[in-house]
């Protein structure tokens, strides 16, 4: 089984967003469970070209977010196999079947990123999951087809890793980071838990050293892993350990103010929880937002 996106952009293109968009494709068909091979066609373009669209192909003149046009009239979930038969007849030379066209506006998707505060990657991956939904038969005209296709959703952009997380789910996901931590020498294990903006998570445990002053805390372990794969905006935090209550040190508070100094940290010890914010914990501190970034630069 596989699925492929071909995607096109018309705009400057937006890093990191192939992947997840293959990513997306893939997910959506699987947990359609089609077992083709798949691919759509995706043309990422500003709000004057979307318009244009809408208003050649359903007379619609007005810019929208997305709009996807099916190859075939399918059925989803219940009748895979008439749902296959017509994909088959999709197929191409190299034996791929052809599901439709997605155009996706850029400014739209910025503007009700911003709106609803995730990643401008968070909600293409929404939008181009809803088109490709949309391409496989679902359609939302009444409520229980809206409620059908959104479960849909929703399970896809989970598989794919942007789903929405609870504070419950990250402490879970803290705690379960700590059975990796590496700490023969304070025996003081720590795990991470760390919520990007694309609604990825970035776990991350302590690794101690013999040197003692080269060991790493889980917060910042998670961190670097997650700058590293391309995340920069975070939301919470969730830091756990089994001794007591793992409130990040000096430092870790110096690294996460530098790419979230919003941030919500939650810690939690067994049963008992408490949470903070980073200017909390870090009155005053030193960072972007005080401008290192603009006169460090400029001297
Ligand atoms: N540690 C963390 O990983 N995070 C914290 O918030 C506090 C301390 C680690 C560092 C060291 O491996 C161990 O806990 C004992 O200080």
């Amino acid at each position: 089984m596989s699925a492929r996106l071909e995607i096109s952009w018309d705009v400057p293109a937006v890093p990191g967003a192939e992947d997840m968009l293959q990513k997306i494709a893939a997910v959506c068909v699987e947990a359609e469970g089609i077992s083709l091979p798949v691919y759509a066609q995706v043309r990422v373009t500003g709000d004057e070209e979307i318009r244009q669209i809408n208003r050649e192909y359903r007379a619609t003149d007005r810019a929208t977010d997305v709009l996807s046009f099916p190859s075939t009239n399918v059925t989803p979930r219940r009748t895979l196999g008439q749902c296959e038969k017509k994909l088959l007849a999709e197929r191409d030379e190299t034996g791929l079947c052809f599901l439709g066209d997605i155009i996706l506006s850029l400014p739209r998707a910025r503007e009700q990123a911003a709106e609803y505060g995730h990643s401008l990657q968070r909600e293409l991956g929404y939008l181009t999951a809803h088109a490709l939904f949309h391409l496989m038969g679902y359609d939302h005209m009444t409520d229980q087809d809206k409620e059908r296709m959104r479960a849909m959703e929703e399970k896809a952009l989970n598989r794919a890793g942007i789903g929405r997380v609870t504070d419950d789910e990250l402490i879970a996901m803290a705690k379960d980071a700590l059975t990796y931590s590496y700490s023969p020498y304070s025996h003081f294990r720590v795990g991470a838990a760390l919520l990007s903006k694309d609604g990825r998570v970035f776990k991350g445990c302590n690794i101690e050293n013999g040197s003692y002053g080269a060991t790493n805390c889980a917060e910042r372990t998670a961190l670097f892993k997650a700058v590293s794969e391309g995340a920069r905006e975070f939301t919470v935090i969730a830091i756990a350990a089994e001794k007591s209550m793992p409130w990040p040190c000096g430092i870790c508070r110096q690294a996460l103010n530098e790419f979230a100094p919003d941030l919500r940290v939650i810690v939690a010890c067994g049963d008992e929880r408490a949470e903070a914010t980073l200017p909390d914990l870090l009155p005053h501190g030193f960072g972007p937002k005080q401008g290192t970034l603009d006169f460090l630069a400029k001297e």
